[in-house]
């Protein structure tokens, strides 16, 4: 499974680069807008420092639109991913995108039929936001688990990237599942490294060793 950091913040990603476990990255214009940064600078910025996919959203929901801003978008370097949301413009747009060889991210899924016509349209990485899902009291996972059986059974080549992520659980259900991406914030990515029992029994480990160096 990969994973990818869900931030647009330049010292979560430094430091998560610096693990050697960090495959990608995901941005959205709320993570962006957070930063208060120039969005092209801010994107250069992040494509410097992860060699792997950077997906960056357009703003238009028109599908000339779309077209013009993913092409310009995905000029500014060669890992750029397209995030493109789930509508009949964008799908569209996906499907000419996906013909010019750009990859696209299709975001702000929600449910198996979306997921169905976004890989119809030839999309890379399709987006189940699985964390509002849960927020309004539905079955977040079961959409992944949907997703996953319906591109298995068709062998789509788009991959399930699971989005929304709130809590470890979350990317321990996705990968149980065969998902192929799993993007998360920076505090979920070390929360999956910490046990309680890892730090006592160090702890232990050093208090016993230490008896040994004073005999
Ligand atoms: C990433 O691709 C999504 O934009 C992001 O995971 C959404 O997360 P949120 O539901 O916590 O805003």
């Amino acid at each position: 499974m990969k994973f990818f950091l869900d931030t647009a913040n330049v010292q979560e990603i430094r430091e998560a680069a610096s693990l050697g476990l960090l495959d990608g990255v995901t941005t959205n214009p709320s993570l962006v807008a957070k930063e208060g940064r120039e969005f092209i600078p801010l994107l250069k910025e992040i494509c410097s420092i992860v060699s792997g996919p950077i997906s960056a959203e357009v703003i238009s929901t028109q599908y000339s639109e779309i077209l013009q801003e993913a092409r310009e978008l995905a000029a500014i370097h060669q890992n750029i991913v397209v995030k493109i949301p789930l509508i009949k413009d964008g799908l569209k747009a996906v499907k000419t995108l996906s013909n010019e060889g750009i990859k696209t991210n299709v975001t702000l899924c929600f449910s198996p039929s979306q997921a169905l016509m976004a890989a119809k349209a030839g999309a890379t990485y399709i987006s189940p936001f699985i964390g509002r899902l849960d927020d309004i009291s539905h079955d977040g996972m079961k959409l992944i688990k949907q997703i996953v059986t319906i591109y298995r059974n068709y062998g789509f080549a788009t991959q399930v990237l699971v989005a929304s992520v709130r809590h470890p659980i979350h990317v321990v259900q996705a990968a149980l599942l065969g998902a192929d991406v799993c993007t998360m914030p920076f505090k979920v990515l070390e929360q999956l490294i910490h046990h309680p029992l890892t730090n006592s029994g160090i702890e232990r480990f050093l208090a016993d060793w230490k008896t040994l160096q004073s005999k």
